[in-house]
C-alpha cells in the first residue's frame, strides 16, 4: 500500500469537475484518505513548489496556484504513486495521452487540472505539507 498526494489545481475547480476528477481516481481503486478544500497563499504556493524556484515557469506557476481554490487529497491504493501519474497524464496536456485526466480536462501545461507526487519520498513530503496525522483515516 501506498500513499500519494493530489491537487485538483484552479483551473479544473472552476470548471466544476472536481467530481469527475475524483472518479477517475476511485474507479481506478485509489481511495481518498484525506480531502480538503483551500485556497493556497502565495507564500504557501512558493513552498509547496520550492523545488521548482529556479526554473523559468516558477512565478507563473505560482500565480495560477493561487488564482483559486484547489482541493488536496491523499490518495491510497497499491502502487498509488504510479497509478496516479498514469491516470493524471503528461505535464503537457498536448503530450497526454487520450483518456488521461489532463487530456480530458486540461487546457494548458500551467493550467493542466491536477498536480501528483512524483516518488514516494516526495509524496511523504507533500502529504505532511497539506495534511496532520489525524486528518488522515
Ligand atoms: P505540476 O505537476 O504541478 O508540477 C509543477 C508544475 O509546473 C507543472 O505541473 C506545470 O503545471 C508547471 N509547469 C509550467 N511549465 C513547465 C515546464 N516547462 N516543465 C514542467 N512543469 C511546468
Amino acid at each position: 500500500m501506498e500513499q500519494t498526494l493530489s491537487i485538483i489545481k484552479p483551473d479544473a475547480v472552476k470548471k466544476n469537475v472536481i467530481g469527475k476528477i475524483i472518479d477517475r481516481f476511485e474507479s481506478a481503486g485509489l481511495r481518498i484518505v484525506a480531502i480538503k478544500k483551500i485556497h493556497l497563499s502565495e507564500c504557501e504556493a512558493k513552498a509547496f513548489y520550492n523545488v521548482h524556484k529556479d526554473r523559468p515557469f516558477f512565478n507563473d506557476l505560482v500565480k495560477f496556484m493561487v488564482s483559486g481554490s484547489v482541493v488536496a487529497m491523499v490518495l491510497e491504493g497499491e502502487n498509488a504513486v504510479m497509478k496516479n501519474r498514469d491516470l493524471m497524464g503528461a505535464t503537457n496536456p498536448k503530450e497526454a495521452k487520450p483518456g488521461t485526466i489532463r487530456a480530458d480536462f486540461a487546457e494548458s501545461i500551467d493550467a493542466n487540472a491536477v498536480h501528483g507526487s512524483d516518488s514516494l519520498e516526495n509524496a511523504k513530503i507533500e502529504i505532511e505539507f497539506f495534511f496532520s496525522k489525524r486528518e488522515i483515516c
